[in-house]
Protein backbone atom coordinates (compact mmCIF):
# COMPACT_ATOMS: atom_id res chain seq x y z
CA UNK A 1 0.00 0.00 0.00
CA UNK A 2 3.03 2.03 0.65
CA UNK A 3 4.38 1.95 -2.92
CA UNK A 4 0.75 2.63 -4.24
CA UNK A 5 0.84 6.24 -2.27
CA UNK A 6 4.01 6.75 -3.20
CA UNK A 7 4.04 5.92 -7.02
CA UNK A 8 0.51 8.10 -6.95
CA UNK A 9 2.15 10.96 -5.28
CA UNK A 10 5.10 11.15 -7.29
CA UNK A 11 2.67 10.80 -10.61
CA UNK A 12 0.14 13.43 -9.09
CA UNK A 13 3.44 16.01 -8.37
CA UNK A 14 5.06 15.13 -12.16
CA UNK A 15 1.62 16.48 -13.65
CA UNK A 16 0.97 19.38 -11.65
CA UNK A 17 4.40 20.80 -12.39
CA UNK A 18 3.40 20.28 -16.08
CA UNK A 19 0.07 22.58 -15.60
CA UNK A 20 0.97 25.41 -17.62
CA UNK A 21 -2.39 27.29 -17.37
CA UNK A 22 -5.87 27.56 -14.87
CA UNK A 23 -7.57 25.28 -17.01
CA UNK A 24 -4.48 22.44 -16.94
CA UNK A 25 -4.65 23.04 -13.14
CA UNK A 26 -8.50 22.83 -13.38
CA UNK A 27 -8.06 19.46 -14.90
CA UNK A 28 -5.33 18.18 -12.46
CA UNK A 29 -7.57 18.76 -9.42
CA UNK A 30 -10.39 16.72 -10.64
CA UNK A 31 -7.97 14.25 -11.49
CA UNK A 32 -6.55 14.04 -8.61
CA UNK A 33 -8.12 15.63 -5.98
CA UNK A 34 -11.84 15.68 -6.90
CA UNK A 35 -14.60 13.49 -5.12
CA UNK A 36 -14.14 10.85 -7.93
CA UNK A 37 -10.41 11.66 -8.22
CA UNK A 38 -7.33 9.13 -7.77
CA UNK A 39 -7.14 9.61 -4.20
CA UNK A 40 -10.68 9.42 -3.18
CA UNK A 41 -10.02 5.76 -5.08
CA UNK A 42 -7.40 4.50 -3.56
CA UNK A 43 -8.82 5.64 -0.28
CA UNK A 44 -11.91 3.35 -0.81
CA UNK A 45 -9.88 0.79 -1.72
CA UNK A 46 -8.50 0.76 1.76
CA UNK A 47 -11.76 -1.39 2.45
CA UNK A 48 -10.04 -4.43 1.21
CA UNK A 49 -6.90 -4.46 3.52
CA UNK A 50 -7.23 -7.12 6.81
CA UNK A 51 -8.65 -4.27 9.36
CA UNK A 52 -5.15 -4.15 11.59
CA UNK A 53 -3.58 -2.97 8.52
CA UNK A 54 -5.84 -0.10 7.47
CA UNK A 55 -5.04 2.90 10.35
CA UNK A 56 -1.50 2.61 8.76
CA UNK A 57 -2.81 2.85 5.26
CA UNK A 58 -5.31 5.43 5.88
CA UNK A 59 -2.55 7.85 7.78
CA UNK A 60 -0.33 7.20 5.11
CA UNK A 61 -3.00 8.45 2.45
CA UNK A 62 -4.22 11.54 4.62
CA UNK A 63 -0.57 12.55 4.19
CA UNK A 64 -0.35 12.25 0.61
CA UNK A 65 -3.71 14.41 0.24
CA UNK A 66 -2.31 16.94 2.55
CA UNK A 67 0.97 17.32 0.75
CA UNK A 68 -0.72 16.94 -2.72
CA UNK A 69 -3.27 19.69 -1.67
CA UNK A 70 -0.36 21.96 -0.62
CA UNK A 71 1.59 21.85 -3.56
CA UNK A 72 -1.55 22.33 -5.96
CA UNK A 73 -2.47 25.37 -3.79
CA UNK A 74 1.38 27.00 -4.13
CA UNK A 75 1.19 26.15 -8.06
CA UNK A 76 -2.14 27.65 -7.89
CA UNK A 77 -0.96 30.91 -7.00
CA UNK A 78 1.99 30.77 -8.81
CA UNK A 79 -0.02 30.69 -11.75
CA UNK A 80 -2.71 33.87 -10.71
CA UNK A 81 0.58 35.58 -9.80
CA UNK A 82 1.84 35.11 -13.67
CA UNK A 83 -1.21 35.82 -14.99
CA UNK A 84 -1.31 39.46 -13.35
CA UNK A 85 2.29 40.41 -14.36
CA UNK A 86 1.52 41.46 -17.80
CA UNK A 87 -1.56 43.61 -17.05
CA UNK A 88 0.40 45.55 -14.41
CA UNK A 89 3.31 45.77 -17.01
CA UNK A 90 0.32 47.23 -19.82
CA UNK A 91 -1.17 49.41 -17.27
CA UNK A 92 1.49 51.73 -17.23
CA UNK A 93 -0.14 54.62 -19.65
CA UNK A 94 0.58 58.45 -20.81
CA UNK A 95 -0.23 60.67 -18.33
CA UNK A 96 0.32 63.66 -21.48
CA UNK A 97 -2.66 61.60 -23.39
CA UNK A 98 -6.25 63.65 -23.42
CA UNK A 99 -8.52 62.64 -20.97
CA UNK A 100 -11.96 60.87 -21.64
CA UNK A 101 -14.67 63.12 -20.23
CA UNK A 102 -16.95 61.58 -18.19
CA UNK A 103 -20.86 62.09 -19.15
CA UNK A 104 -23.04 63.63 -16.72
CA UNK A 105 -26.28 62.65 -16.35
CA UNK A 106 -29.03 65.15 -15.83
CA UNK A 107 -32.65 65.41 -14.86
CA UNK A 108 -35.04 64.80 -18.17
CA UNK A 109 -36.26 68.01 -19.49
CA UNK A 110 -40.01 66.89 -18.43
CA UNK A 111 -38.64 66.43 -14.41
CA UNK A 112 -37.12 69.39 -14.91
CA UNK A 113 -40.26 71.17 -15.71
CA UNK A 114 -42.19 69.34 -13.34
CA UNK A 115 -39.81 70.87 -10.53
CA UNK A 116 -40.30 73.91 -11.74
CA UNK A 117 -43.82 73.65 -11.42
CA UNK A 118 -43.86 72.05 -7.95
CA UNK A 119 -41.47 74.92 -6.53
CA UNK A 120 -43.91 77.44 -7.69
CA UNK A 121 -46.97 75.74 -6.18
CA UNK A 122 -44.62 74.46 -2.88
CA UNK A 123 -44.04 78.88 -2.63
CA UNK A 124 -47.74 78.90 -2.36
CA UNK A 125 -48.65 76.65 0.39
CA UNK A 126 -48.82 73.34 -1.77
CA UNK A 127 -47.93 70.27 -1.09
CA UNK A 128 -46.87 67.62 -3.60
CA UNK A 129 -47.99 63.93 -3.49
CA UNK A 130 -48.79 61.15 -6.32
CA UNK A 131 -51.32 58.50 -7.07
CA UNK A 132 -51.25 55.30 -8.78
CA UNK A 133 -51.78 55.40 -12.22
CA UNK A 134 -53.93 52.13 -12.68
CA UNK A 135 -57.48 53.87 -11.29
CA UNK A 136 -60.69 52.68 -10.61
CA UNK A 137 -63.44 53.94 -12.59
CA UNK A 138 -65.24 55.37 -10.02
CA UNK A 139 -62.39 57.61 -8.95
CA UNK A 140 -61.05 58.63 -12.66
CA UNK A 141 -65.01 59.30 -13.48
CA UNK A 142 -68.17 58.83 -11.17
CA UNK A 143 -67.17 60.83 -8.39
CA UNK A 144 -65.44 63.50 -10.34
CA UNK A 145 -69.60 63.96 -11.27
CA UNK A 146 -69.42 62.04 -14.35
CA UNK A 147 -71.47 59.13 -13.75
CA UNK A 148 -71.67 56.13 -15.99
CA UNK A 149 -73.50 57.31 -19.55
CA UNK A 150 -72.28 60.71 -18.93
CA UNK A 151 -71.61 61.66 -22.37
CA UNK A 152 -68.57 63.80 -21.30
CA UNK A 153 -66.71 60.60 -20.42
CA UNK A 154 -66.08 61.02 -24.19
CA UNK A 155 -63.61 64.00 -23.45
CA UNK A 156 -61.80 61.54 -22.76
CA UNK A 157 -60.47 58.50 -24.78
CA UNK A 158 -59.94 56.00 -22.59
CA UNK A 159 -57.79 52.68 -21.70
CA UNK A 160 -59.43 50.03 -19.98
CA UNK A 161 -57.47 47.64 -18.31
CA UNK A 162 -59.91 45.45 -16.53
CA UNK A 163 -63.30 44.84 -15.31
CA UNK A 164 -62.92 43.40 -11.81
CA UNK A 165 -66.65 44.28 -10.86
CA UNK A 166 -68.42 45.18 -14.22
CA UNK A 167 -67.24 46.30 -17.63
CA UNK A 168 -63.98 48.71 -17.76
CA UNK A 169 -63.97 49.37 -13.79
CA UNK A 170 -60.39 49.56 -13.86
CA UNK A 171 -58.44 51.83 -16.35
CA UNK A 172 -55.52 53.91 -17.26
CA UNK A 173 -56.29 57.46 -15.62
CA UNK A 174 -57.01 60.03 -18.21
CA UNK A 175 -56.37 63.03 -15.84
CA UNK A 176 -55.11 63.28 -12.60
CA UNK A 177 -58.07 64.52 -11.44
CA UNK A 178 -59.06 61.07 -9.69
CA UNK A 179 -56.25 62.13 -6.89
CA UNK A 180 -58.65 65.25 -5.81
CA UNK A 181 -61.09 62.46 -5.42
CA UNK A 182 -58.23 59.75 -3.36
CA UNK A 183 -56.65 62.82 -1.50
CA UNK A 184 -59.90 64.12 -0.29
CA UNK A 185 -61.60 60.89 1.05
CA UNK A 186 -58.13 60.73 3.41
CA UNK A 187 -58.03 63.98 4.56
CA UNK A 188 -60.03 66.82 6.10
CA UNK A 189 -60.00 70.67 5.11
CA UNK A 190 -57.79 72.48 4.70
CA UNK A 191 -56.25 71.23 2.16
CA UNK A 192 -53.73 72.39 -0.34
CA UNK A 193 -52.02 69.66 -2.73
CA UNK A 194 -50.56 69.44 -6.29
CA UNK A 195 -50.13 66.08 -7.91
CA UNK A 196 -48.25 65.87 -10.79
CA UNK A 197 -47.91 62.76 -12.99
CA UNK A 198 -48.63 60.52 -16.26
CA UNK A 199 -52.02 59.79 -17.13
CA UNK A 200 -52.93 57.78 -20.80
CA UNK A 201 -55.21 58.57 -23.38
CA UNK A 202 -56.45 56.26 -26.52
CA UNK A 203 -55.09 58.74 -28.93
CA UNK A 204 -53.56 58.33 -32.17
CA UNK A 205 -50.14 60.47 -31.55
CA UNK A 206 -49.09 63.59 -33.39
CA UNK A 207 -46.91 66.75 -32.89
CA UNK A 208 -48.98 67.81 -29.94
CA UNK A 209 -51.35 64.47 -28.95
CA UNK A 210 -49.78 61.19 -27.03
CA UNK A 211 -51.17 58.53 -25.52
CA UNK A 212 -49.12 59.49 -22.15
CA UNK A 213 -48.60 63.16 -21.29
CA UNK A 214 -47.96 64.37 -17.98
CA UNK A 215 -49.93 66.76 -15.56
CA UNK A 216 -50.63 68.67 -12.69
CA UNK A 217 -53.31 68.51 -10.95
CA UNK A 218 -53.74 70.92 -8.15
CA UNK A 219 -56.79 71.77 -5.39
CA UNK A 220 -57.67 73.60 -2.39
CA UNK A 221 -60.25 73.13 -0.42
CA UNK A 222 -61.34 75.40 3.13
CA UNK A 223 -63.58 77.49 4.66
CA UNK A 224 -64.63 80.40 2.63
CA UNK A 225 -62.48 79.73 -0.64
CA UNK A 226 -63.43 82.28 -3.39
CA UNK A 227 -63.00 82.46 -7.35
CA UNK A 228 -61.06 85.39 -6.52
CA UNK A 229 -58.54 82.60 -4.52
CA UNK A 230 -58.27 80.65 -7.84
CA UNK A 231 -57.59 83.67 -10.16
CA UNK A 232 -54.75 84.99 -7.45
CA UNK A 233 -52.76 81.47 -7.09
CA UNK A 234 -52.95 81.08 -10.71
CA UNK A 235 -51.69 84.36 -11.78
CA UNK A 236 -48.87 83.76 -9.10
CA UNK A 237 -48.28 80.35 -10.15
CA UNK A 238 -47.86 81.05 -13.70
CA UNK A 239 -45.87 84.11 -12.92
CA UNK A 240 -43.54 82.40 -10.80
CA UNK A 241 -43.06 80.07 -13.79
CA UNK A 242 -43.10 82.28 -16.98
CA UNK A 243 -42.10 85.60 -15.74
CA UNK A 244 -43.59 88.51 -13.60
CA UNK A 245 -44.88 90.33 -16.41
CA UNK A 246 -47.22 88.06 -18.15
CA UNK A 247 -50.69 89.09 -18.16
CA UNK A 248 -53.37 86.47 -17.73
CA UNK A 249 -57.14 85.37 -18.97
CA UNK A 250 -59.95 83.55 -17.61
CA UNK A 251 -62.30 82.54 -19.86
CA UNK A 252 -65.37 80.10 -19.27
CA UNK A 253 -65.59 76.45 -20.13
CA UNK A 254 -67.02 73.08 -19.30
CA UNK A 255 -65.76 70.29 -16.80
CA UNK A 256 -67.90 68.30 -15.52
CA UNK A 257 -66.17 68.26 -11.63
CA UNK A 258 -66.27 71.99 -11.59
CA UNK A 259 -68.63 74.92 -11.42
CA UNK A 260 -67.93 77.51 -12.75
CA UNK A 261 -65.32 75.80 -15.10
CA UNK A 262 -62.38 77.81 -16.58
CA UNK A 263 -59.67 78.06 -19.26
CA UNK A 264 -56.97 79.94 -18.46
CA UNK A 265 -54.58 81.76 -20.85
CA UNK A 266 -51.47 83.58 -20.17
CA UNK A 267 -50.14 86.35 -22.55
CA UNK A 268 -47.90 85.22 -25.02
CA UNK A 269 -44.38 84.86 -24.13
CA UNK A 270 -42.89 84.69 -27.51
CA UNK A 271 -44.77 88.14 -29.01
CA UNK A 272 -45.57 89.69 -25.60
CA UNK A 273 -49.63 89.43 -26.46
CA UNK A 274 -49.09 91.17 -30.06
CA UNK A 275 -49.68 87.89 -32.11
CA UNK A 276 -47.42 85.52 -33.71
CA UNK A 277 -47.19 81.98 -34.86
CA UNK A 278 -46.89 80.35 -31.09
CA UNK A 279 -50.16 81.92 -30.31
CA UNK A 280 -51.83 81.72 -33.40
CA UNK A 281 -52.10 85.79 -33.63
CA UNK A 282 -54.52 85.60 -30.40
CA UNK A 283 -51.94 86.83 -28.43
CA UNK A 284 -52.93 84.29 -25.80
CA UNK A 285 -51.54 80.92 -25.15
CA UNK A 286 -54.17 78.53 -23.06
CA UNK A 287 -52.13 76.62 -20.34
CA UNK A 288 -54.65 75.00 -18.01
CA UNK A 289 -58.62 73.96 -17.37
CA UNK A 290 -59.79 74.89 -13.83
CA UNK A 291 -62.97 76.02 -11.92
CA UNK A 292 -64.68 75.78 -8.44
CA UNK A 293 -64.99 72.34 -6.87
CA UNK A 294 -68.38 71.22 -7.88
CA UNK A 295 -70.40 71.03 -4.51
CA UNK A 296 -71.50 67.46 -5.78
CA UNK A 297 -67.93 66.11 -5.77
CA UNK A 298 -67.36 67.91 -2.48
CA UNK A 299 -70.00 65.63 -1.11
CA UNK A 300 -68.91 62.64 -2.86
CA UNK A 301 -65.42 63.05 -0.79
CA UNK A 302 -67.95 63.41 2.42
CA UNK A 303 -67.29 67.41 2.46
CA UNK A 304 -70.46 69.66 2.88
CA UNK A 305 -70.52 72.25 0.45
CA UNK A 306 -72.19 74.51 3.00
CA UNK A 307 -69.21 74.75 5.14
CA UNK A 308 -66.33 74.28 2.30
CA UNK A 309 -65.56 75.29 -1.02
CA UNK A 310 -62.38 74.88 -3.43
CA UNK A 311 -61.06 75.31 -6.42
CA UNK A 312 -59.37 72.66 -8.71
CA UNK A 313 -56.77 73.05 -12.02
CA UNK A 314 -55.08 70.90 -14.19
CA UNK A 315 -52.75 71.42 -16.42
CA UNK A 316 -50.60 69.30 -19.09
CA UNK A 317 -46.73 69.18 -18.79
CA UNK A 318 -45.74 68.64 -21.56
CA UNK A 319 -46.99 71.87 -23.14
CA UNK A 320 -45.61 73.97 -20.18
CA UNK A 321 -42.08 72.31 -21.24
CA UNK A 322 -42.91 73.18 -24.72
CA UNK A 323 -44.01 76.44 -24.28
CA UNK A 324 -40.86 77.05 -21.90
CA UNK A 325 -38.64 75.89 -24.32
CA UNK A 326 -40.15 76.80 -27.71
CA UNK A 327 -40.76 73.07 -29.21
CA UNK A 328 -42.81 72.14 -31.35
CA UNK A 329 -42.90 68.30 -31.48
CA UNK A 330 -44.26 66.64 -28.23
CA UNK A 331 -42.71 63.54 -29.68
CA UNK A 332 -39.37 64.72 -29.11
CA UNK A 333 -39.99 64.47 -25.28
CA UNK A 334 -40.39 60.58 -25.37
CA UNK A 335 -38.21 59.82 -28.12
CA UNK A 336 -34.64 59.64 -25.92
CA UNK A 337 -32.72 61.09 -28.39
CA UNK A 338 -29.55 62.11 -26.55
CA UNK A 339 -28.73 64.62 -29.01
CA UNK A 340 -32.07 66.56 -27.57
CA UNK A 341 -32.60 65.78 -24.46
CA UNK A 342 -28.79 67.17 -23.57
CA UNK A 343 -29.75 70.62 -25.12
CA UNK A 344 -31.40 70.55 -21.37
CA UNK A 345 -28.67 71.26 -18.71
N1 LIG B 1 -58.76 66.96 -15.80
C1 LIG B 1 -58.90 67.92 -16.87
C2 LIG B 1 -58.34 67.31 -18.14
O1 LIG B 1 -57.58 66.42 -18.09
C3 LIG B 1 -58.18 69.20 -16.54
C4 LIG B 1 -58.86 69.93 -15.45
C5 LIG B 1 -59.80 70.87 -15.74
C6 LIG B 1 -58.56 69.67 -14.13
C7 LIG B 1 -60.46 71.56 -14.75
C8 LIG B 1 -59.19 70.36 -13.12
C9 LIG B 1 -60.15 71.31 -13.44
O2 LIG B 1 -58.94 70.15 -11.84
O3 LIG B 1 -60.77 72.01 -12.44
O4 LIG B 1 -58.69 67.73 -19.22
Amino acid sequence: MQDTWEALQQAAERELAAAGDVQALEAWRIEYLGRRGRLAQAMRGLGQLPPEARPAAGAAGNAVKAALTGVYDARKQALAAAEQAPVEETAAFDVTLPGIRPRVGQAHVINQVMAKVMAAFGQLGFRATDGPEVEWDRNNFTLLNLPEEHPARDMWDTFYVGNVGKPGEVLLRTHTSPMQIRVMEQTEPPVRVIVPGKVYRYEATDATHGWMLYQVEGFAVDCRVTMADLKGTLTQAIQLIFGRERRTRFRCDYFPFVEPGVDMAMECHVCDGSGCGVCSSTGWIEILGAGMIHPQVLRNVGYDPEEYSGFAFGMGLDRIAMLLYGIDDLRLFYDNDLRFLRQFR
